[in-house]
This record gives C-alpha cells, sequence and structure tokens, in this order.
C-alpha cells in the first residue's frame, strides 16, 4: 500500500517535471517565433482562416526564402532589373517581393507584394502571384501591378533560370508581369512504385529460388540424393541443355557439320579458313 502510494507521488512529480519542462519549451518556441519579424507571404484572410491548400505549397517554397532571383531586359533603351524573393522582401519596402529597378532613370517599381501572396499548384508546376503593387500611371486602368511566377519542374536544381516572360500591359485591366523560373520543389514526389515488368521478374526470381532450395532439399533429404543428383530434376535439366545445345548447334552452324569432303571446292584448302581441316593431311597416310 505504501509503496504503491509512494510511486504515484513519484509518478505525479515526474508529471508535472515533465509538464513543467514542455511548457518551458513552449514558451521559448513561442518567444523565437515572436522575436522572428521577418517579412513572409501573407495570404488572403487572417491566419485561421487561410487556405490550408495554398499554406501547404508556401510551406514547400520555404527552401527558397534565401535567395535573391533577378533577371535583367532590355527594350527599347532602358534596362529593367527584376529582382524577386520567395516570401521574403526583395528590397527596404518590406512588403515588396517582385520589384523592378530601372537602371536610366535609377527608379524603384514594386511589382507585387508578399502580403498579397496566391499560390496554387498542379501536378508538376507551382504559380506563385504576388498582387497589390505599384499601380500603373496610364495603363490597364491605374490597377495595382501583379506578377505571377511560374515555377516548373526540375529535379536537377533547388532553383535557377529565372526570367521575364512578358509584361502584359495593354489590356484594358488584370495586367500582369509573367516570370517563369525551375525548382524541383514543384515536382511531384518520386514514384517508388515498381513497374510490372520488375515485379514479375522479382516473382520469378522468387518462384525460383524456391524451386531449388525445396528441391535441393527434397533430393537430400528425402530421397537421399548425393552430389549433382541433388539439384532438383537434374536429369531432365541434363537433357534440357542437351536438346538446347543440339538447337543452338542446328541453327547457328552456316555449314553442314558432317558433309561430304568430296562436296567442297578444290580451292578450299588455299584459302586457309578452316585450320581443323588442314590437320586432316597431318594424318598418317
Ligand atoms: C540578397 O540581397 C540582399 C540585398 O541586396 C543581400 O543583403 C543578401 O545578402 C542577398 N542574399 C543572398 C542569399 O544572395
Ligand atoms: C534611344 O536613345 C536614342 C539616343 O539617345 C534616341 O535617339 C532614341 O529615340 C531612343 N529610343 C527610344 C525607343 O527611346
Ligand atoms: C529586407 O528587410 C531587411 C530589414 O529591413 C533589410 O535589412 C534587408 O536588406 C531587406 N532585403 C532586401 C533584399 O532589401
Ligand atoms: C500590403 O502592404 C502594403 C504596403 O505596406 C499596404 O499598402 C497594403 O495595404 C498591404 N496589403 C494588405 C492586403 O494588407
Ligand atoms: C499540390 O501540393 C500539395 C501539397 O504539397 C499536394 O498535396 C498536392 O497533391 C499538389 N497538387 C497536385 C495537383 O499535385
Amino acid at each position: 500500500m505504501h509503496v504503491s502510494t509512494s510511486s504515484i507521488r513519484m509518478a505525479c512529480l515526474d508529471g508535472c517535471t515533465c509538464a513543467v519542462a514542455v511548457l518551458c519549451i513552449c514558451l521559448v518556441l513561442a518567444g523565437s517565433v515572436a522575436g522572428d519579424s521577418a517579412p513572409t507571404c501573407d495570404l488572403v484572410g487572417s491566419s485561421e482562416k487561410e487556405s490550408a491548400k495554398e499554406k501547404a505549397v508556401i510551406q514547400k517554397l520555404m527552401p527558397l526564402r534565401a535567395v535573391n532571383f533577378t533577371t535583367t531586359v532590355t527594350t527599347g533603351n532602358d534596362t529593367y532589373i527584376y529582382s524577386f524573393r520567395v516570401c521574403n522582401n526583395a528590397s527596404q519596402d518590406l512588403s515588396s517581393g517582385l520589384i523592378q529597378y530601372n537602371e536610366k532613370s535609377k527608379q524603384t517599381i514594386v511589382v507585387g507584394r508578399i502580403n498579397e501572396t496566391h499560390v496554387f499548384n498542379g501536378s508538376d508546376w507551382i504559380l506563385l502571384t504576388y498582387r497589390g503593387g505599384d499601380s500603373y500611371k496610364s495603363h490597364c486602368s491605374q490597377e495595382p501591378r501583379k506578377a505571377m511566377v511560374m515555377i516548373s519542374c526540375d529535379r536537377n536544381t533547388l532553383a535557377d533560370g529565372f526570367t521575364i516572360m512578358s509584361e502584359e500591359n495593354s489590356k484594358e485591366s488584370d495586367c500582369l508581369y509573367l516570370f517563369e523560373m525551375n525548382s524541383k520543389l514543384a515536382c511531384p514526389p518520386e514514384d517508388t512504385r515498381l513497374s510490372v515488368g520488375s515485379v514479375l521478374l522479382i516473382v520469378l526470381a522468387c518462384l525460383l529460388a524456391v524451386y531449388l532450395i525445396g528441391g535441393f532439399l527434397y533430393q537430400r533429404l528425402i530421397v537421399g540424393a548425393k552430389g549433382m543428383d541433388q539439384f532438383p530434376n537434374y536429369s531432365f535439366w541434363q537433357d534440357l541443355g542437351t536438346l538446347a545445345a543440339d538447337g543452338c548447334d542446328f541453327m547457328c552452324r552456316s555449314k553442314p557439320r558432317n558433309a561430304p569432303a568430296a562436296y567442297r571446292g578444290v580451292g578450299d584448302e588455299q584459302l586457309g579458313e578452316e585450320p581443323e581441316e588442314r590437320d586432316d593431311h597431318l594424318l598418317p597416310m
């Protein structure tokens, strides 16, 4: 009785220690999360109402957060440099995700902001959209700019090939800057299932192994065979081997094996093609 109560108390103490430890860890984690004020993608809706699908795709893209993507394009006399970051600020403006820098006028325009992120994925691509960029001055009904980045599957790279595909600004509305890049993060999970052929091969190998081992044991233990006879159906396989050899001999030999010597042309001997025929002359006459 006494023992059990003390052990219960011990268990309770252990439990309490455990709970306190867990609480501490949680507090530390919460503190570190709260302390980490680096900008990140904000999806539509307050944090608990965000789409779970979008969150999953964003999570997938997180390894790219540290990378700066840039691409340079020259149109007419102007050279534009586009900088893009995944869920991170592309400039001192903390909400900018994709910016355009005009080398000539030294002007920076925010094309899309990470606090208005939309994202969806297909089987081997991810489409990341940043809305809420700086408004057009005259085109596109002066709507805010919008950047779309098409990320295609490429298993050989974490991320590269960031380029601008087109800048559509001749529409009445819904204009966009379209970019593309490659990343293995857009790839579907590797298909590890075996093909039908390999499954068949494995099954055949297993059957063969069972046959050999089972037959071997049967021959040895029950029939009491010794030596090569321990192999199952040894004489059958021997016959089969001989048959196969005969068949091959028949199929592959270009000349009949025991054709009469008179059949051959006189010049055959001079050709020296068949060294074994010359042996005939070595025989005692
Ligand atoms: C990205 O660019 C910023 C500012 O230009 C720079 O401070 C940072 O080191 C760059 N990061 C990488 C990973 O290149
Ligand atoms: C480019 O610059 C040249 C010389 O400065 C000028 O003559 C030309 O009109 C410019 N072209 C465009 C498309 O602005
Ligand atoms: C992002 O914001 C931080 C904090 O203001 C800044 O230090 C960093 O340079 C910014 N990144 C870029 C690429 O400008
Ligand atoms: C995103 O940030 C920009 C600038 O900080 C702000 O003007 C805009 O209202 C924000 N958008 C949303 C949806 O919060
Ligand atoms: C999109 O990504 C999610 C999360 O990674 C994944 O479960 C889903 O299968 C992907 N959709 C398609 C069409 O592959």
